[in-house]
C-alpha cells in the first residue's frame, strides 16, 4: 500500500474547486482528500500574475507538507498562472491542473459559437490564447471575462435576483451571437449553471472541465501505482484560509449540492 493511502490534495482560490472535488469523489470514492481553499486571498482572477503564482506555489507546498500524494489544481486561474512552475518544482508528484473545456465544446458541434466564461486572468494568459488558437478554425470562440461572478459563489449565492441580473447583463453583451455552447472556464461557475442555462436558453450545451480533470488524476494515479484500493469509503477534510464555521458549512453544502 505505502503512499497509496495518503490523501489527494485539491486546491482552489476559494470554494469553487469543490465542483472538481465532487467529480473526484464520484470517480475515486476510496480516496481521502484534503481540500484547501484560499478564500482570504480570493479572487485570484483579478490579481497580478506574480501574486497569483506565489500564492499558488505556497498553497501547493502546504498541501504536500500536509501529506498529499498528488495535487489537483482545481482552479483555472491558478493553473494558467503557475502550472509550468509547479511541474518544474515537483517533477515526481502527480499534478493535474484544469483548463477551459474548449475541445469537447468544439468537438460536440463543428462551426458553432462557443462562449468561454472565465476570470480576466485566465483569458489573458498565453496558455488560454494557445488553446483558443488551436481550435479557432473549427468554431467561433468568444472569450467572456466574468469579473465578480466567483464572489457570488463565495457568498453562497447560487440563485436569485441579484445573480440573475448580473448574468443577464454579462450574457447580454454577446447576445448578437447565436450561442451554441458555453464553457465554464472557472471552477466556481458550475454552481450557478442552472441560472446560466436559463438565461442562455435550454438548447445551449454547457461544458465544464471537472469530470475530465478527475479522469486524468485517476489515470495518473493508476499509472504511478498510487490508487487507493482499500475497499473503504474515503474522507474529505476541508481547510480554508478564512477558518470560520460558516466557511466550513458552505464547503460541506457545496460538496453535496445537486448530486
Ligand atoms: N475558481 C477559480 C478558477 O477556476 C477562480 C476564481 C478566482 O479566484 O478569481 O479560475
Amino acid at each position: 500500500m505505502g503512499n497509496s493511502i495518503k490523501p489527494i490534495g485539491v486546491f482552489d482560490s476559494g470554494v469553487g474547486g469543490i465542483s472538481v472535488l465532487r467529480e473526484l469523489v464520484k470517480q475515486m470514492p476510496e480516496e481521502d482528500y484534503i481540500y484547501f481553499g484560499d478564500s482570504v486571498h480570493a479572487p485570484y482572477g483579478t490579481k497580478p500574475l506574480e501574486e497569483v503564482r506565489q500564492l499558488t506555489i505556497n498553497n501547493i507546498c502546504f498541501l504536500l507538507e500536509s501529506g498529499a500524494k498528488s495535487i489537483v489544481v482545481a482552479c483555472n486561474t491558478a493553473t494558467s498562472a503557475a502550472v509550468a512552475q509547479l511541474r518544474e518544482m515537483y517533477p515526481d508528484v502527480p499534478l493535474v491542473g484544469i483548463e477551459p473545456a474548449i475541445k469537447p465544446a468544439v468537438m460536440y458541434k463543428e462551426n458553432s459559437c462557443v462562449v468561454v466564461m472565465a476570470t480576466p486572468m485566465t483569458l489573458k494568459q498565453k496558455k488560454f490564447q494557445n488553446l483558443m488558437h488551436q481550435y479557432e478554425d473549427m468554431a467561433d470562440i468568444v472569450p467572456l471575462p466574468c469579473p465578480g461572478l466567483m464572489e457570488f459563489v463565495e457568498r453562497g449565492i447560487l440563485e436569485g435576483k441579484e445573480l440573475t441580473m448580473y448574468l443577464e447583463n454579462l450574457l447580454g453583451s454577446v447576445s448578437n451571437k447565436k450561442i451554441n455552447s458555453v464553457v465554464l472556464g472557472c471552477t466556481h461557475y458550475p454552481f450557478v449553471k442552472d441560472v446560466i442555462q436559463k438565461i442562455a436558453g435550454e438548447n445551449v450545451i454547457i461544458f465544464d472541465g471537472g469530470e475530465g480533470t478527475a479522469r486524468e488524476m485517476k489515470r495518473r494515479l493508476t499509472e504511478a501505482g498510487l490508487l487507493n484500493q482499500s475497499g473503504k469509503k474515503g474522507k474529505v477534510r476541508f481547510i480554508n484560509s478564512l477558518d470560520t464555521d460558516d466557511e466550513l458549512k458552505l464547503c460541506e453544502f457545496l460538496l453535496t449540492y445537486k448530486r
